[in-house]
């Protein structure tokens, strides 16, 4: 509104300078114009007027004063004639000449001395007149002269007029530019200024949105362009300040391998802990005349072994690796990791028979596939089954041998090699607190119920103290089979079940890797560059895609190799530009499921390198071997995207360690919806394997993420797992164990 004001106040203002300068520029010409066209008609109709009627005076003996009657003044435009003679004698020929004669004779006298006609403008009581006085012919009469006067009052009429009519001029222009102005401000400037201001505002609350969907204003695009800036520096400002209080307090929450270290302490005190799984942690194995110690590739073991390595304990596990014998002790043991002593391992030594009918057999084509659900059928033999039996009574007797001297042992049993080992050791220890966490998942009631020993098998399960799952879904499901088949009580609000008078707790506990507050902020040096690494295999491309897998039927391999190939047809344009590195670690190979599933995978390989493949470039290097995390690395390190597709998996600890290796919060995780690792991880771009249209359009929108976007996924995806890491698993089922009442 003040601004308003003043604008109007200045617009009339300056018009209003403008017009008086003009005004009194214009009327000081046209009264010049004026005066002088008055004095030169004058003069003019004098000299008319003298000749006609003064012509003879001094041929005769005196003035006719008489003739010049007024009728004759009025026809011309005099208002008033005198007549000066004889020295001093000033007669008026009309009356109307009367009133100004005094006021003449000083002129009169002067026009006399100067012996020349003269006029002058006088104003004789406001009323304005010319005089003229016409020196008489001085030979006919000398010191003679005819007085003319003339109405002026017209001039200061027209001034006056010249006034008003630039007065109204002055109004209406003065009227129109403020109008106009104020219009144009209210319209032009005002309203924009004030759309402008509602996204700065929106803008300023953080919206980040808000910058792309400024108002379109042309006139404004400098301004834009500094306020995004400005709102840019201060929204990224904003998510550092929030990023670092985040971690500040999350930082105290972390769980590290110190922090869950003390809390084994106050929870075991001086209770001893074993953890039993059917794979060992470290293998020995023949190479050459040496022996190499190899971690094998195992989700199970990549979980378990920060947990030892953190807190100490014992380790039971099958002995199978080929120089394993050589390198335990006198009582089947020995320190690991090799030169570190961080923990024991028990090795256990298993026939043939019982490797074949227990792991291969029972464990591998029996439960394996009944609980993946990945269109194998599961083979159900009653030897596998006797074997499985034995070998899980071998372990309970390892274990009852380990703790004979210990009080409340806590004993973590690991996986569905060992569903019978909980019941088997509470009979004979009902002070051990045992848990059994199963790796993969639990499949519906139905499915499950096609197992011959199913009831065995449960109350195996049911009778430790604590069963964990990956996912809710998972304990759900084992619920909902225990209730369908045995004799017991569900108890849904706590998720328990009763046989007799024993209870167990069913609950969930994501599985997770090792990864702290300090991995998370560390920078372990500049990732290589993808196409070096592919160098090394005679291959060139610019974009890199990273699978590790171990090779088995559940991991998708085939589909994920179809989505590259119907990738590669459909976006013709990466031919030659990316190449899929599968790394592929051989897995119980004895089996006729995984020979088929690995020449499939590798024909399916050849195929589509054939497809497409050019000189130096194709779209697959199949890496068919183990290796170790250490080789790993390099590949997650730099690859463009990491792709999972499982058909069905317990967790999947790939899609974390691969995201664990990215410090540069770059790369995009590509996740099977059936890895129970998509629940947790939500920045990764979620496929269905089976649906390779989907899935190869997801490789496409993986390579063409903006950087930004990418970024923030991985933050978000490595703060997750830095948040529930191994520590904070193991110190969840360790706490959960406590609380058992036995
Ligand atoms: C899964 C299972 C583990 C197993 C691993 C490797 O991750 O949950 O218990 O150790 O596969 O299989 P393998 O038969 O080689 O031990």
């Amino acid at each position: 509104m003040k601004i308003n004001l003043a604008l109007v106040i200045s617009i009339i203002g300056a018009v209003g300078l403008l017009a008086f300068g003009f005004t009194a520029f214009q009327i000081s010409s046209e009264r010049q114009l004026l005066n002088t066209e008055l004095e030169t008609k004058t003069i003019q109709e004098s000299e008319v007027f003298y000749k006609a009627h003064f012509s003879q005076i001094g041929k005769e003996d005196s003035f006719h004063f008489k003739d010049i009657t007024d009728s004759l003044i009025a026809q011309y435009r005099f208002s008033g004639l005198a007549v000066y003679y004889n020295n001093d004698s000033l007669v008026a020929l009309n009356p109307a000449a009367e009133p100004y004669l005094k006021y003449s004779t000083d002129y009169i006298a002067q026009a006399l001395a100067a012996d020349s006609s003269m006029g002058n403008l006088m104003s004789i009581h406001g009323k304005k007149l010319y005089e003229y006085i016409r020196l008489i012919n001085k030979r006919d009469l000398p010191e003679s002269a005819i007085i003319f006067y003339v109405d002026a009052d017209y001039i200061s009429n027209i001034v006056k007029s010249i006034w008003l009519r630039n007065f109204i001029r002055w109004f209406l222009q003065a009227l129109v530019i403020s109008v106009v102005t104020l219009l144009v401000v209210r319209w032009g400037i005002l309203a924009p200024l004030n759309r402008v201001v509602e996204w700065v505002k929106a803008v300023r609350f953080g919206n980040a949105d808000q910058l792309k969907k400024r108002p379109r204003i042309n006139f404004l695009e400098p301004l834009y362009k500094e306020i995004s800036g400005i709102a840019q520096a201060m929204q990224e400002a904003k998510a550092i300040a929030q990023e670092e209080a985040q971690l500040r307090t999350t930082g105290e929450a972390v769980w590290t391998h110190e922090r869950l270290n003390e809390e084994m302490k106050q929870v075991l005190q001086d209770k001893i802990m074993v953890v039993v799984s059917n794979r060992e942690p470290y293998m020995h194995v023949h190479a050459g005349k040496e022996i190499k110690c190899i971690v094998p590739a195992s989700g199970m073991v990549t979980a378990m072994e920060p947990i030892l390595k953190a807190c100490g304990g014992l380790w039971i596990a099958s002995g199978s690796g080929d120089a394993d014998r050589e390198t335990v002790d006198k009582h089947d043991k020995v320190q690991v990791p090799p030169y570190e002593g961080k923990y024991t391992l028990r090795r256990i030594w298993l026939t043939r028979e019982q490797e074949n009918h227990y792991y291969y057999g029972f464990s591998n084509e029996g439960l394996w596939p009944l609980c993946h659900i990945a269109h194998t059928r599961p083979i159900f033999r009653k030897e596998d089954w006797d074997y499985y039996q034995e070998v899980n009574e071998l372990y309970a007797k390892a274990v009852l041998e380990e703790i004979k001297d210990q009080e409340e042992p806590f004993i973590l049993v690991q996986d569905y090699h060992f569903a019978l080992l909980p019941k088997l050791i509470k009979d004979q220890r009902p002070d051990a607190k045992v848990a059994i966490f199963w790796h993969i998942p639990w499949p519906n009631p139905e499915s499950f119920g096609i197992c011959p020993w199913q009831r065995e098998l449960l109350r195996g399960m049911l009778g430790g103290d604590l069963i964990g799952f990956h996912t809710q879904f998972h304990c759900n499901n084992f619920l909902e089979t225990v209730n369908t088949s045995l004799e017991s009580r569900v108890i849904w609000e706590n998720f328990s079940v009763k046989i007799g008078n024993h209870f167990t707790l069913v609950k969930p506990f994501p599985i997770s890797i090792s990864f702290t507050l300090k991995d998370y902020e560390s920078d372990d040096g500049p990732k290589e560059d993808p196409a070096e690494l592919l160098k090394q295999h005679g291959l060139h491309a610019q974009y890199m895609g990273i699978g590790v897998d171990r090779l088995g039927y559940t991991k998708g391999l085939i589909e994920k190799f179809l989505a590259i190939e119907r990738f590669l047809e459909k976006y013709a344009g990466y031919r030659g530009k990316f190449t899929f590195v599968q790394i592929a670690a051989p897995s119980r190979s004895l089996l006729k499921s995984y020979a088929d599933i690995t020449s499939a995978v590798e024909n399916e390989v050849n195929r589509i390198n054939w497809k497409f493949k050019s000189k130096n470039w194709q779209p697959i290097l199949f890496l068919k071997r183990h290796h170790s995390h250490e080789e790993i690395k390099p590949y997650y390190k730099s690859a463009d995207l990491c792709m999972i597709t499982s058909l069905h998996d317990g967790m999947n600890l790939v899609a974390k360690e691969f995201i664990a290796s990215r410090s540069g919060n770059d790369g995009v995780l590509i996740l099977s919806r059936f890895a129970g690792a998509s629940q947790e991880l939500h920045g990764a771009l979620i496929i269905n394997p089976y649906d390779v249209e989907q899935t190869a359009d997801s490789i496409k929108e993986a390579l063409e993420m903006p950087k930004l976007q990418q970024g923030q996924k991985m933050k978000l995806m490595r703060r997750v797992i830095m948040g529930h890491n191994v520590y904070s698993w193991a110190s969840n089922i360790l706490r959960a164990m406590a609380t058992i009442q036995n």
